[in-house]
């Protein structure tokens, strides 16, 4: 089984996409058991309380080190069997622990078509004003495994849109949003329904 743990700094429609999926069946085998998020105003805590479940608030500020902040998130998702991170976004980047203990098993889903306009710095509205003052005439959602260096790891899936002269940054950003709210869930069930191996995930006596 999937057992999904979701980070993210903001409103969280892609949280609330996989959960439908979830809920409508799409995504067979799986449940979102854990919210995180470092904003404790993040609508995606939000969403999580209305859904039953657990948010919870972890911020770098509110530990005496690293290790200490590390080692309290890993407990968030070693107590809830977490096998597949979601990142949603989430601002901050995820510490070499956390993505050692979850190996090839932490996903990030970003609005353009990487590796074009990816990178540190790169996020929200940023990237698509960069598309449209390139002139791009494609840009897109990519659904990638995180490794330390910010938007580089394996790309899993791309899907593009078409990008009009009369596109504004702000209609870009909607455009490729609802592609998102399509194509992270269908990632997310590639990998539920093995179709989409990840190296690191156990899916119950599979591994790879
Ligand atoms: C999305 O555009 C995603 O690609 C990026 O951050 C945004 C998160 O939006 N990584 P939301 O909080 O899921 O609505």
């Amino acid at each position: 089984m999937l057992r999904i743990a979701v980070f993210a700094s903001g409103r969280g429609s892609n949280l609330r996409a996989i959960v439908d999926a979830i809920e409508a069946g799409t995504i067979p085998d799986s449940r979102v058991f854990l919210v995180i998020s470092n904003n404790s105003n993040a609508g995606a805590l939000e969403l999580a309380r209305a859904r039953h479940i657990d948010a919870v608030h972890l911020s770098r500020q509110h530990f005496d080190s690293d290790a200490a902040f590390n080692e309290a998130m890993l407990a968030h998702l070693r107590k809830r069997d977490i096998n597949l991170i979601a990142l949603a976004g989430y601002m901050k980047k995820l510490d070499s622990h956390i993505l050692n203990e979850y190996s090839h098993q932490v996903i990030n889903i970003h609005p353009a078509l990487l590796p074009d306009f990816g990178g540190q710095g790169m996020y929200g509205m940023r990237v698509h004003e960069s598309v449209i003052a390139t002139k791009s005439p494609r840009s897109g959602a990519t659904v990638h495994l995180v490794t330390d260096e910010y938007d580089r790891g394996p790309v899993l899936m791309q899907r593009s849109v078409n990008v009009d002269p009369t596109d504004t940054p702000e209609l870009l950003a909607e455009k490729i949003l609802r592609v998102e709210h399509e194509l992270y869930p269908e990632v997310i069930r590639m990998i539920a329904t093995g179709e989409l191996r990840l190296p690191g995930l156990d899916l119950g006596g599979r591994r790879e």
